[in-house]
């Protein structure tokens, strides 16, 4: 198992470090906090010593510490993040001092250090914190921005720590990252897409986007650069991903082919609506001059595109079905040109649109499948993603 050293200062938002600690063991990380002796003002050591399953360290000589511990724990440990960072300990790291056991591990740590700083937005815009944070930049240790917002001291700005979810995923893209991503360009569509007949009458999808986002967050774990392109979802983007929100499929197409040359990945996850209204119309139209039948048309079969002017980039597709799952989708991944086809039966509540687990099989040019058993979508697109990497890694064998 890996683990994580937790560096823990003393800052209001020290409590969010609960938080932290509990997504890094949902993704099967242990983790071992050290505080500094003013964070213990604000909580006993005894709540993390808990939570994690081992004592807290504190202090640099404590009886009931293994001798040097400092020097044992730094094999370890595969990262040292430091969540809430006050203006304090970035200036005890910036210059070297080591006086507690929190600065003196990170001079001695050769894993990468990641600082999530949290402090009154005065403190944080003075120009000495930003001199020491320019100075660990420099030095590699990479950071997690504060957010602007309200602050414990009441005032208005930057200086709140970031989200746990986004402080944990940068930290997983550390730890995780694989040599075959860095420097990829991956291109993940996700959600459904709006046809409009008139401003509040649509033709659409159930598709929550879940599988895509999910996806996006993998490929940015693995070390890739991700662009996302989203219909309309109620979810969070994952940390620094770019997204494009989009409404119809138009759009859709659009804003994949500006970014289709330098992409070297793309996974179609959006479910593109496949139909929309002959006419579309500025103005709510009232409901007696809507006759008993609509003219539709097809909307661009923005994959197919894609797979008929194909260069280097790897086609992954997904197939939506409801009955002759893997035959089906077979089909498809030979007409639009894929790489690899991810086919789910979208009939079953459990697996389907909206839910947060799904079962999928996976298909490949060459006749072979896979069926990857139920599991959440989390953990279905670590799957996806490891059968891209194979695929990257023929590539770059054969190229
Ligand atoms: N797709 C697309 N553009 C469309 C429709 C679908 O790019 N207008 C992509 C989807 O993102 C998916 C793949 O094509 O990756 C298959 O989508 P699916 O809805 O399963 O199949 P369709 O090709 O739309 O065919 P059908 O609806 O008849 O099953």
């Amino acid at each position: 198992m890996k683990k994580i050293a937790l560096g823990v200062c003393s800052s209001i938002s020290l409590y969010k470090a609960c938080e932290i600690i509990r997504l890094f063991q949902e993704e099967g990380f242990s983790v071992r906090v050290i505080m500094t002796e003013k964070a213990t003002r604000f909580i006993n050591p005894y709540l993390f010593t808990s939570l994690t399953g081992e004592r807290t360290i504190v202090h640099l000589f404590d009886e009931q510490q293994r001798p040097i511990e400092h020097i044992s724990l730094v094999d370890e440990v595969s990262l040292l993040l430091v969540a809430p960072a006050t203006a304090n300990i970035i200036g005890k790291l910036a210059s070297g001092v080591a006086d507690d056991f929190l600065s003196t591990f990170y001079l001695a740590v050769k894993c990468p250090v990641l600082i999530a700083p949290a402090m009154n937005e005065a403190m944080f815009l003075h120009p000495q914190t930003q001199e020491n944070i320019r100075k660990l930049k420099n030095l590699g240790v990479e950071f997690v921005e504060p957010e602007s917002g309200y602050l414990a001291c009441g005032k208005k700005g930057p200086g709140r720590l970031a989200s746990p979810e986004k402080i944990v995923q940068k930290s997983l893209r550390l730890v995780r990252s694989k040599e075959i991503f860095k420097n990829k360009v991956i291109l993940i569509t996700a959600g459904p897409t709006r046809e409009f007949l008139d401003p509040v009458r649509y033709l659409s999808n159930p598709s929550s986007g879940k599988m895509g986002y999910e996806l996006a967050r993998e490929a940015y774990e693995l070390g890739a650069e991700v662009i996302l392109i989203s219909g309309p979802v109620d979810l969070e983007p994952p940390a620094e991903v770019y997204v494009e929100k989009v409404i119809t499929a138009e759009e859709m197409r659009q804003a994949v082919l500006k970014h289709y040359a330098r992409a070297d990945v793309v996974v179609m996850a959006a479910a593109v609506a496949d139909f929309k209204f002959s006419q579309s119309l500025p103005d709510k139209v009232k409901k007696e001059k809507i006759g008993p039948s609509l003219t539709i048309e097809k909307t661009p079969d923005i994959l197919q595109e894609l797979g008929a002017s194909k260069s280097q980039q790897l086609l992954v597709g997904f197939a939506a079905e409801t009955s002759q799952v893997t035959d089906r989708a077979f089909q498809k991944m030979k007409q639009k040109n894929l790489d690899l086809m991810v086919a789910n039966d979208v009939s079953r509540p459990e697996t389907g649109f909206g839910s947060d687990d799904n079962e999928v099989w996976l298909l490949w040019p060459d006749g072979r499948s896979k069926k990857i058993p139920r599991m959440s979508k989390r953990k279905i697109s670590q799957q996806i993603f490891s059968e891209i990497e194979v695929l990257l890694n023929e590539r770059q064998r054969n190229s």
